[in-house]
């Protein structure tokens, strides 16, 4: 039997974004032990790369926005098959949440009378995004560390946890491994939070660095809970394309939100040519007043670059595919322009995008304050993952919880821009909260050696591949799966693509399984490579199965054979992945529950 360490806590909180962290900090407060495991090194999070605001309803900027208008515009960017009361709870408590996090010390921009200063954002009505220039993930989660250290939290860095187990129905632990020395780690907790962000690395071109491998997703699967809507993975319309080393690093919404407008290849503003009907409520559609809508009696203008990011990535293909892209096979996103409208422009924009200004001089050779911006569409983010309870984020796993990312249900067909952040806020909190009740509620686990033991072996098996020869490259399967989802599960699909996709993940699976992993457990990528694909590959065939179920074409999910929003005679549902009896992956529907009377009145009030 392999050896490994034990570390036991009340609650275990897999992963160290924002939404781990605040799972954490709100778990300690409660009075329980608490590990904290982080596959990379603590501040090391795919929230950095929201860089442009936490989206909250404070009104510092604009005095009409309010809850209701956020939980409005963030169902009808969702495109209403979002779970309504998470959306209600989400609104109404982030502006307290941000509060809370410049009271620990986050320094966010001004307004001119002192207040947090809250910038425009794709699918806003309102300019709602309170910010730190383009670095707004990176304070937050400076945040969350220095007020988290100070509570007592264990933290296990650069640990990645492969398998959860089971005491009954319950979860009672997690199993992972060091990647210094891969020695082997056993966590038995009475509750566990999933916090592990997404699944960008099962494709080819990402925002996401290497750790978004689909963890939470897979361990929650497999430990009996169920995956919500994967179908819908966000391709975030602006990512870096040339040159190719740095293709898909994400050049933030927020240039859009100071300003920056998309032109293609000809020079043509070619977002006016298409608004969608559900934004296009009054349109004044000339560049000198942007895109205007009024909603009941309020009114706002808009440029067209700032509609969702579903649609925006969407023009930016088209525009590609018809052969009006730029150079490098992307468009050209333009900030330079407003020297035309502000005489210190320059200056402006390295202050209010100091990280874009750098990564392009640096990475591309680019003065943005001087020249356009090469952009296309990269993965950014997963608004399907584990299904959760709206108000505590437990799974149907007793004692499993899921919150930020790898939690689903807030953003429906599609996430606006800048609710990520204030989702992590949220039901970070939401989930220790509640993980911490469940731990102080319910007797201690008990740990089954056996299951330890298969899972210990299982992780060995790509290092003994290596001994009887022949086992195949992990990077080759990795490589092999991107190229797969990025061609057939991207942004255009259809039933041809995704089943080609599902057999093709079959014989990857097989593939997987004899990986070899050179060298001994020390450091070794390849091994930590080989153990992800396990993830990767759940998470990929969970989108495609999925994909394929959703005959329809919305938000983020986009069929070719099938270009209609609704399917004939078909109520709004969400699409439900389980594991069957006999490990086969299964997917079924189900309908919408029908959303409070005065929620609902608020949508057709405002929405
Ligand atoms: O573009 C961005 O700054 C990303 C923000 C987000 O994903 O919420």
């Amino acid at each position: 039997m392999a050896q490994y360490e034990t570390h036991e806590y009340d609650v275990l909180v897999i992963g160290a974004g924002g939404a781990g962290l605040r799972a954490a900090i709100e778990a300690s407060s409660a009075g329980v032990s608490v590990g904290l495991v982080c596959k990379s090194l603590l501040g090391k999070a795919h929230t950095v790369m929201a860089e442009g605001g936490i989206a909250a309803a404070l009104a510092n900027v604009d005095e009409r926005d309010g809850w209701k208008v956020h939980f409005a515009d963030t169902m009808r960017g969702g495109q209403y098959l979002n779970n309504w009361r998470m959306a209600e709870l989400h609104a109404k408590e982030a502006p307290e949440r941000v509060r809370e996090l410049e009271g620990w010390g986050a320094l966010f921009d001004r307004t001119d009378d002192g207040r947090i200063l809250q910038r425009n954002f794709g699918g806003h009505q309102f300019p709602r995004l309170a910010h730190v220039g383009d670095r707004t993930g990176l304070e937050m989660i400076r945040a969350l560390q220095d007020h988290g250290i100070h509570q007592g939290v264990d933290v296990h860095m650069e640990c990645t946890v492969v398998a959860l187990t089971k005491d009954g129905d319950r979860v009672s632990g997690a199993f992972g491994y060091e990647r210094e020395k891969g020695r082997f780690k056993m966590f038995p907790a009475k509750a566990i939070v999933l916090a592990t962000g997404g699944i960008g690395r099962a494709y080819k071109i990402t925002s996401n660095s290497w750790e978004y491998t689909g963890d939470g997703h897979a361990l929650a699967y497999h430990a009996g809970a169920e995956l919500i809507d994967m179908e819908f993975v966000q391709f975030h319309p602006t990512g870096m394309v040339w040159p190719p080393s740095v293709q898909g690093i994400l050049v933030t919404e927020g240039v859009r939100g100071e300003g920056g407008i998309l032109k293609n290849g000809e020079g043509r503003r070619f977002m006016f040519d298409d608004i969608p009907e559900l934004y296009r409520l009054q349109t004044a559609d000339n560049e000198e007043e942007g895109w205007r809508y009024t909603q009941g009696d309020r009114e706002a203008r808009r440029p067209p670059e700032l509609l969702t990011r579903d649609h925006v990535a969407r023009c930016i293909v088209r525009e590609v595919q018809e052969g009006r892209g730029s150079p490098h096979g992307g468009v050209f996103l333009d900030i330079a322009w407003i020297r035309e409208k502000l005489p210190n422009a320059a200056e402006h924009i390295r202050r209010k995008l100091p990280s874009m200004y750098h990564q392009f001089k640096e990475l591309a050779n680019i003065d943005i304050t001087e020249e356009p911006m090469e952009v296309g569409p990269t993965t950014h983010y997963a608004m399907g993952g584990v299904r959760v309870d709206s108000d505590s984020q437990m799974t149907c796993v007793p004692g499993l919880f899921s919150a930020g990312e790898c939690g689903a249900g807030l953003h429906g067909a599609n996430r606006l821009g800048g609710n990520s952040l204030s989702d992590l806020l949220v039901f970070g909190k939401r989930a220790g909260e509640y993980a911490a009740q469940f731990a102080k509620e319910n007797d201690s686990v008990l740990l089954d050696e056996d299951q330890v033991r298969s899972i210990a072996d299982w992780a060995l098996k790509p290092l003994e591949n290596q001994a009887g020869g022949g086992g195949g490259n992990p990077y080759q399967v990795q490589y092999d799966l991107q190229e797969i989802m990025q061609k057939l599960v991207g942004i255009a699909r259809s039933e041809e693509g995704i089943s080609s996709a599902l057999s093709e993940i079959v014989g990857l699976r097989q593939r997987s399984e004899g990986v070899a992993a050179i060298g001994n457990r020390e450091y070794n990528s390849g091994w930590h490579t080989a153990l992800d694909l396990y993830n990767l590959l759940t998470s990929a065939e969970a989108i495609a199965l999925a994909a394929l179920e959703r005959k329809a074409s919305i938000g983020a999910h986009s069929r070719d054979d099938y270009p209609d929003k609704e399917e004939p005679d078909t109520k709004k549902y969400n699409t439900v992945i389980r594991k069957g009896g006999d490990g086969e992956m299964l997917v079924s529907r189900e309908e919408i529950s029908e959303m409070r009377g005065d929620l609902q009145k608020i949508i057709e009030e405002i929405g």
